[in-house]
Formats: structure tokens, sequence, C-alpha cells
């Protein structure tokens, strides 16, 4: 009973948005309310920026942008939160759709001048694509933005989900005066204060004369038939459909001002899921399960400039994890027991002696790990959906150094394993190239592999438009597609074909040409 007990009150999730939405904002007024920080106000100071980032990367600090993924666990309302943050550059958007793997819900933050930004729209999508539970957050209700029945049809639209508002803005911009709470028929008026939450003044309903003494006649009027409007068009919400992914509860605020937080946060412990079931290759996973099961989404180097181990970050899927006890890492067939399993409460780390389904820990790392890596009290489990995304800018990698051959090829070995890029051999040249999403994964390898490894690496242009893995059940076809493209053919980390594409024009006849050959963009096919 303790066990599921246990289970039911974690609530492990993410927040999203495109960058300067307030995903960061909204992360330290969240820890805030649960305790977790404990300095008010508009926490604008850099020092609780990184806190709450939990930016352990030195270069994140010089440029400023969250490369780290980190977790925050807190304890709110009798529920165990983690916060798996995210980083929120568009070239690091691997990392959060691998962090999107262990989540059971997740919040999505809106500015609400800009709507539904591009970041947005590609994080929603992967949210879709694995039925995870989505509540938004309209965020800079003190500023002038868009209509809100306007916005709810672009979240519809561009989001593809069904959206059903819990509260409501009264006014925007200059004219904000708080945010009237549909589900429990209260009001919390605006006053722009970073530090104080005003308290919540109830109504016996919409109708009630009360109103207008708090916000004047005709805001009053104006929101009781927005009320009306809201009750006519959206149907009431319907938890199950909200667990099913298919309608999104909205809540309006302003994060900087400490406002609408604090309904968004309740009203999340209530209905937001426990750990849900999890998928492997081989059967369906539940948390309640007696024996403990979990997968690697993430690997951090580097958390100590001294040292150069890493650490693991393992989602628990099912049964209990505990400290000194041997399980089994399934892609290595060896046991492994882990005498420093770290739970994140907060910015502090601490050991931990158990965990249960929908914590993640941390286990210290010499180099046994990679990305998707599952571990077991013994049956084999392949977890599913951490795929890698087939990558779009390429460069091939040379050392720079002949004297430090040895600690590139590890650094880039490590780099790979933690997911930073992806490394194809082309079995025409035997040069290495690297393929990532974004640019800036380039400066990152290259810096890290210098100030972790001591390495020099040289980048040489490529030009190259996909690399994608490729299979048929035509084994004649697929005989002859390599034969003729053996000048464009690689091998990834697990030695599998993959096809360099030159151009998008090569892909599309490469398709034409051999129609029994499926070419695919995610690793996971
Ligand atoms: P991100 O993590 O999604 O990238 O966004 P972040 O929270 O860093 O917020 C981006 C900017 O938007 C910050 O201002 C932040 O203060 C501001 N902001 C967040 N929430 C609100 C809100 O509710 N109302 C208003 N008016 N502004 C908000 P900045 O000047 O870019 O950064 P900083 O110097 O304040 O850190």
């Amino acid at each position: 009973m303790a066990f599921e007990k246990e289970i039911n009150k974690r609530r492990t999730f993410a927040i999203i948005s495109h960058p300067d939405a307030g995903k960061t904002t909204l992360t330290e007024k969240l820890l805030l309310f649960g305790g977790a920080i404990h300095v008010a106000g508009a926490v604008k100071s850099n020092k609780i920026k990184k806190t709450a980032t939990s930016d352990f990367m030195e270069i994140e600090k010089q440029r400023g942008i969250s490369v780290a993924t980190s977790v925050m666990g807190f304890e709110y309302n009798d529920k165990k939160i983690n916060i798996l943050d995210t980083p929120g550059h568009k070239d690091f958007a691997e990392d959060t759709y691998r962090t999107l793997t262990a989540v059971d819900s997740v919040i999505i933050v809106i500015d609400v001048a800009k709507g539904v930004e591009e970041q947005t729209k590609k994080l929603a999508k992967v949210c879709r694509m694995r039925n995870t539970p989505v509540m938004v957050f309209v965020n800079k209700m003190d500023r002038d933005g868009k209509d809100a029945f306007e916005l709810l049809d672009e979240i519809e639209s561009l989001l593809s989900i069904s959206v059903r508002p819990l509260t409501w803005p009264i006014g925007m911009g200059k004219k904000f005066k708080g945010v009237y709470n549909i589900y429990n028929q209260n009001m919390r008026l605006f006053e722009p204060d970073q530090e104080k939450v005003k308290e919540a003044i109830s109504f016996d309903n919409i109708s009630d004369p009360e109103i207008e003494t708090y916000i004047g006649d005709e805001e009053a009027e104006i929101l009781r038939e927005e009320i009306e409007l809201v009750e006519a068009v959206y149907p009431k919400f319907n938890l199950e459909l909200y667990k099913k992914a298919e309608v999104a509860p909205v809540f309006f605020g302003s994060a900087l001002y400490n406002f609408g937080v604090q309904e968004t946060i309740d009203t999340f412990v209530e209905i937001a899921p426990s750990p849900r079931n999890s998928e492997t290759a081989e059967r369906e996973i539940i948390p309640y399960e007696d024996k403990f099961s979990g997968f690697v989404f993430k690997i951090h180097a580097n958390m100590d400039p001294n040292h150069r181990d890493r650490i693991a970050f393992v989602k628990i899927c099912s049964g209990k994890f505990k400290r000194n006890t041997n399980y089994l890492h399934i892609r290595n067939n060896k046991q492994m027991k882990f005498p420093n399993p770290t739970s994140f409460m907060a910015e502090k780390k601490e050991i931990v002696d158990e965990a249960f389904p929908g914590d993640i820990i941390g286990l210290y790392d010499s180099g046994n790990f990679k990305i998707g890596d599952s571990l077991t009290e013994g049956e084999i489990l392949h977890f599913s959906g951490i795929p890698s995304f087939s990558p779009e800018m390429f460069r091939y990698i040379e050392n720079g150094d002949p004297m430090k051959f040895k600690q590139l090829q590890k650094g880039v070995d490590q780099l790979m394993d933690e997911g930073v890029a992806q490394l194809f051999i082309n079995k025409f040249n035997g040069r290495r190239i690297i393929g990532t999403v974004g640019a800036l994964q380039f400066e990152v390898i290259e810096y890290r592999l210098k100030h972790e490894y001591g390495a020099t690496c040289k980048y040489e242009p490529i030009q190259l438009y996909k690399a994608c893995w490729f299979t048929s059940s035509n084994s004649e076809q697929l005989e002859d597609f390599k034969k003729r493209k053996y000048q464009n053919l690689a091998k990834d980390k697990f030695n599998r074909d993959v096809f360099l594409a030159e151009s998008s024009f090569a892909l599309q006849m490469a398709q034409q040409n051999f129609p029994d050959i499926s070419f695919h963009f995610t690793s996971e096919f």
C-alpha cells in the first residue's frame, strides 16, 4: 500500500515553451510556491535563475542559454513534484525531445502577445506523438496581447489539441484586473507586486453583484459575457480526456508578477497524472510492478570539472530502486550496483537509499551508459520511444593535434553517448562525420573536447542534406541500392546502415528508384 501511495503522489513533468515565453520565470515561481527556493519576488537576479535552471556546464554560463537539462524535486500539497527542466535553445531541441520521454505530463507556456511560436509547435508535436497530457499557461497577461478567444483558437489549430479554459483573464496589459477561476468560482485581483500573492475572493457564482465592487461595472459585464461564451463554446472540463491528451486545460497569468501561478500549480497537483505505463519492445511496464526497471534519458558530463565522471539520469518506470543493489545493465549484460545514487531536490543533490516510479535518479557513471540504456532486476527490456532524429547539419571531424589522438577519440565517443550529436563513419572513405540538429552543437563539441578531454578538433565542410536509416525486405533491391550508392553510405554508432543524401533531390530520386526501400528519419523504426 505504502508503495502504491508513493507512486500516486508523484507528478513528473516538464515545462516547455518557445524561448522567452517565460518558462524559467514560471519554473522559479513554482519552486517558490513549493518552498524549494526561498527568495520571493520577480526572480530576476541571475543567481536564482541559475539555481532554477541548474546550469552545470561552463559553456552555458558563457553563452547564457540553458544547454543542460536538470531535475528539480520538491513536495507540495502532499505530492512529490519533479520538474524536468529543458533547454530553451532550438539547437538543443533533441535534448528536450529526450526529456519528454521521461515525463508524465507537460505544461506549455505561451506568451500572450506572441501566441503559438515555432518551438512550441515542434515540442507539442512530440507530446502528441507520445499522448502526453498537456496543460497550457498563457503568460505575460500584464502586457497587451492577443484576445483570449483568438488565442485559444490559435492553440487549438496550431497545436492540434482541444482546449478548455479553467481560469479567465479580466482585461490585459495596463487594464489587467485579475483572473477569474472558472473551476472554483473565485477571483484573484491583480496588483503589480512581484512578491505578494493576493488572497482569492470567492463568489457564489458569476452573477454575484459583489464582483462589480472589485473590478467595476463595465469589466464585470464583459467578464460575465465572456464566461457565458466560454461555457457555451467549450464542453465541461473532462479529466479523462485530459489524461488521454485530448484536451488541454488553459490558465492565464503573469509568471513575473506571481499571478495565476497558484491556480496553475494547485490544479496541476490535483489533476496531473501520476506515473504512467511505459512501452518497451518486449511488453508494457506498469509502475506498480514489484520489480525495478528504468532507463537512461540523459547523460550529463562535467558536473565537477576536476573529475571527468558523468551523471546518467534514470527515470524509474516500475518497482523500487534501492541503493547498493545489483541491477542488470541490459546492453552490456552486466550487473552493476550504485553506492551513491542521487536525487534532485531543488538545487540540492542528495544520496538516496530508495526511489520510486516517477522519480529521476542520477547515477555516477564512468562511461558505461548511453542514452536509452535499460536497467532491470534481470528481465530483458528495451524501452522504446527514445529516438535519435536524422540530423540536418554535417561536418567532417578531424584531429587537430596529432599528439592527442586518443583523447579526441575518447571525447568524441563519450559526447556521442551523451547524445550531443551523432557520429557516422563514411563507408567509402572511412572519414568521421558529425551530424547535429543545430549549428551550436559543433561549437559545444569543440569547446568540450578542448576543456574536458584536452583534445583539439578540426571541422571540414561536407555537402549533405540528410542522413537517414534505411531498411527493405527486398534483399535484391537493397543490395543493388548499396552497390550503386556505395559512395554515400555510412555506419551509425550501432553499426546500422545510413544513407547520406547530398540534396533533397538525391533523396527523392533514391525513394523513386528504389520503391521497396523504406527511408527512416528517426532511429526507431
Ligand atoms: P524562457 O525561460 O522561456 O526563455 O523565458 P524567461 O522566463 O527567461 O523570460 C523571458 C523574459 O520575459 C524575461 O525578461 C522575463 O522577466 C520576462 N517575463 C517572464 N514572465 C513575464 C510576465 O509574466 N510578464 C512580463 N512582463 N514579463 C515576463 P528579460 O528582460 O528577457 O530577462 P531578465 O533580465 O528579466 O531575466
